[in-house]
């Protein structure tokens, strides 16, 4: 019997240290054997947000033992990996490099293919590691840098039909976490504070939702957080704020998630698979209205498990995956991409003056 193809995926874009090897499997559905991530939350909690700097030098510091554990803990040996995928973009440039140069140089030293892998791409394929899942489908990757609906045509093949034209859903959590004086990173923490409020308490904006389709806004809501933020004097007024601003978020992802569905089926798309994926993706009130509407207009909803919604290896092991049995390669100049797109033909549509 041939060996199912071993491979090890190496994240390092942002601010987890993470190694992973999955193995193909007959199912469809390939194995994870083991999954490290590292997160660097005491490097950076007295920061307010990710230094650079400090985050490369903890990947450099800690990358060999994240490796080595996940080795340990898939009772493989390095030398029966067949190929090493690492995240190359976007992300921090400092830190993605730490990663790929380490799987350029194993896979040099074990004369093993290396490959470089778009960490938006690892977010879009992520639910492949426990479903079977096939292209195309319809994508809404909702993670701390970005905010888009795609359209998966195949491996690699992307068609982006809306966009964040400012902040990222995520980060949106996160300011407002900051501003309600919860540690770093807060959205999680919002998610957990709205159960507690009330839902209608404050009237915060909704930014574009009535103008330029599947494309989303949210920086308006920092501001008008930031001003209801400097008069609130109790807790219950603080819970009250959240759940406003967690119902806010779920008017905006609603109502533009319908569109996406009306625009992913006018482009003559019939397979109503639709992925939300990202770590945002892990609140778990989204995901109940998410599914509600997926439910309403008849498409199968899929997120992914909890532990492979924010940033993990395993998720660039199935990239890895997918172009090891294509034969897809990088060589090893592949440079890191802290712009990498998934749709690079896609408008720029970031900043002042964006015309939708
Ligand atoms: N339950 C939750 N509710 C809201 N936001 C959440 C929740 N859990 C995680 N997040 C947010 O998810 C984001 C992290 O997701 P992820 O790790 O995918 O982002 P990233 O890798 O930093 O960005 P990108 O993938 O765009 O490069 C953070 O902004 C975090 O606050
Ligand atoms: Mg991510």
């Amino acid at each position: 019997m041939l060996k199912k193809p071993l491979i090890m995926g190496i994240e390092t874009s942002c601010d987890e240290t993470a190694a992973s090897i999955i193995q193909d499997d007959n199912s469809g559905i390939p194995k994870i054997l083991s999954n490290v991530v590292s997160s660097q939350f005491d490097v950076h909690k007295d920061f307010g947000g990710v230094v650079p700097d400090l985050a490369a030098r903890s990947h450099a510091e800690k990358i060999d033992l994240i490796v080595e554990e996940a080795l340990i803990k898939s009772k493989k040996e390095i030398k029966e990996i067949d190929a090493f995928a690492a995240t190359a973009g976007p992300g921090l440039i400092v830190c993605l490099t730490v990663g790929l140069n380490f799987a350029k140089a194993v896979s040099l030293s074990l004369n093993k293919p290396f490959i470089g892998v778009n960490h938006l791409e690892g977010h879009a394929l992520s639910p492949k590691l426990h479903t079977n899942l096939h292209y195309p489908y319809l994508l809404f990757l909702i993670s701390g840098g970005h905010t888009q609906f795609l359209i998966v045509n195949s491996l690699g093949n992307y068609t982006r039909i809306g966009t964040t034209i400012d902040d990222a859903i995520g980060e949106a959590y996160d300011k407002t976490a900051k501003l309600l004086g919860i540690e770093f990173p807060g959205g999680p923490k919002v998610e957990t504070l709205a159960k507690k409020g009330d839902p209608n308490k404050f009237k915060l904006p909704l930014p574009i939702i009535n103008k330029g389709g599947c494309n989303l806004s949210f920086a308006g809501l920092k501001t008008a957080v930031l001003k209801i933020v400097k008069n609130i004097r109790t807790d219950q007024d603080k819970f009250d704020l959240a759940a406003s601003f967690q119902n806010t978020i779920e008017k905006i992802v609603i109502k533009k998630t319908q569109l996406a569905f009306d625009e992913y089926l006018k482009l003559n798309n019939k397979k109503r698979d639709f992925v939300v994926a990202g770590g945002v993706a892990a609140n778990k009130g989204l995901r109940k209205k998410i599914e509600e509407l997926s439910y309403k207009n008849k498409f199968n909803i899929i997120f992914p498990t909890l532990d492979l919604c924010g940033d993990n290896a395993a998720m660039i092991g199935m990239v890895g995956l997918e172009k090891y049995k294509i034969g897809e390669f990088s060589k090893h100049d592949f440079k890191v991409n802290p712009r990498w797109q998934l749709d690079e033909n896609a408008k720029f549509l970031k900043g002042a003056g964006v015309i939708l």
